[in-house]
C-alpha cells in the first residue's frame, strides 16, 4: 500500500484577462474523493487539466507525493489516469494497438492478459482488433478506461466520467470509481446529482471567492 498526498495550493486560472477561478485550495489523500461541480464554464474542465498536469496555473501550484516521496511536476502524468472528453485516441489504430502502443512508448511492465482484461471489463474483447474510428462513441470512451486504467494509477481523474456510456457503463464506471476509492485518489467533474454523490466531498466552482471542499450531504 502506497500513501497519496496531492495539495492544491492557492491555484488561480485566467485567460485573456478573464478569471476563471482564483485562490483554490485543498488536499486529497488516499481513499479521499471529490467531485467537481459548476455551471457550464464555470472552469471543471480547467482545474482538471491543471491537476493533470496538461495545462498551467496562472498562479499556485499542485504537489503531489507518493509514499513520502515528492513527484516532480513532469513526472505527474505517470501517477495519473485521466478520462476526458477532449482527450484523444489514436484513430488509426485498433482498440489493442492503442493500448499496445502507450505500453511501448511508456516502457510499461504489463503482459497481454492483463490489457485484455481492461478490454473485457470494458466489454472491449470482442472489438479490440478494430480500427478505433470505426468505433461509436460510447466504445471510445470505453477505451479511453482501459488507457486510463493501464498504470493502475494512484489518482484517476475523470471528466464527465459517463458521457455517451449506457446503462451497463454507467455501472462499471460506477464500480471502478468505488475501487480507486479504496486505496488511490478520485477527481471527478460533473453536473449530475447522482454522480455527485458518488464522492465524499465536493468543490462548487459557482460559489465565487469561496471554493471551499465540502462533505456531502447524504
Ligand atoms: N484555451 C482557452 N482559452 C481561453 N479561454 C478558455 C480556454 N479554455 C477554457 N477557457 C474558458 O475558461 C472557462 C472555463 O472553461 P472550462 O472548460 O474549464 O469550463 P467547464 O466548467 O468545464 O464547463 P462545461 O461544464 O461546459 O464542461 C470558460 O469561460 C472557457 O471559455
Ligand atoms: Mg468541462
Amino acid at each position: 500500500m502506497y500513501s497519496v498526498l496531492l495539495q492544491i495550493s492557492q491555484l488561480s486560472k485566467v485567460f485573456n484577462r478573464r478569471t476563471i477561478f482564483s485562490d483554490i485550495n485543498f488536499s486529497l489523500q488516499e481513499s479521499n474523493s471529490l467531485t467537481v461541480t459548476g455551471i457550464n464554464g464555470s472552469g471543471k474542465s480547467t482545474l482538471l487539466k491543471i491537476i493533470a498536469g496538461v495545462l498551467s496555473p496562472t498562479h499556485g501550484h499542485v504537489s503531489l507525493s507518493i509514499s513520502d516521496k515528492q513527484i516532480d511536476s513532469k513526472d505527474r502524468f505517470q501517477q495519473i489516469g485521466f478520462v476526458a472528453p477532449y482527450l484523444q485516441l489514436y484513430d488509426e489504430f485498433t482498440a489493442w494497438e492503442n493500448l499496445a502502443i502507450v505500453r511501448k512508448i511508456r516502457g510499461m511492465n504489463i503482459d497481454d492478459g492483463y490489457l485484455i482484461s481492461l478490454l473485457r471489463r470494458m466489454s472491449l474483447e470482442e472489438r479490440k482488433d478494430e480500427l478505433v474510428r470505426t468505433y461509436s462513441s460510447g466504445m471510445k470512451q470505453r477505451l479511453k478506461y482501459a488507457f486510463a486504467l493501464l498504470h493502475q494509477p494512484p489518482i484517476l481523474i475523470l471528466d464527465e466520467p459517463t458521457t455517451n456510456l449506457d446503462e451497463s457503463g454507467h455501472e462499471i464506471i460506477y464500480d471502478i470509481i468505488e475501487e480507486q476509492k479504496q486505496s488511490g485518489v478520485v477527481i471527478i467533474a460533473t453536473n449530475d446529482s447522482h454522480e455527485v454523490r458518488l464522492c465524499e466531498q465536493v468543490l462548487d466552482l459557482d460559489k465565487t471567492g469561496r471554493y471551499e471542499v465540502n462533505k456531502v450531504l447524504a
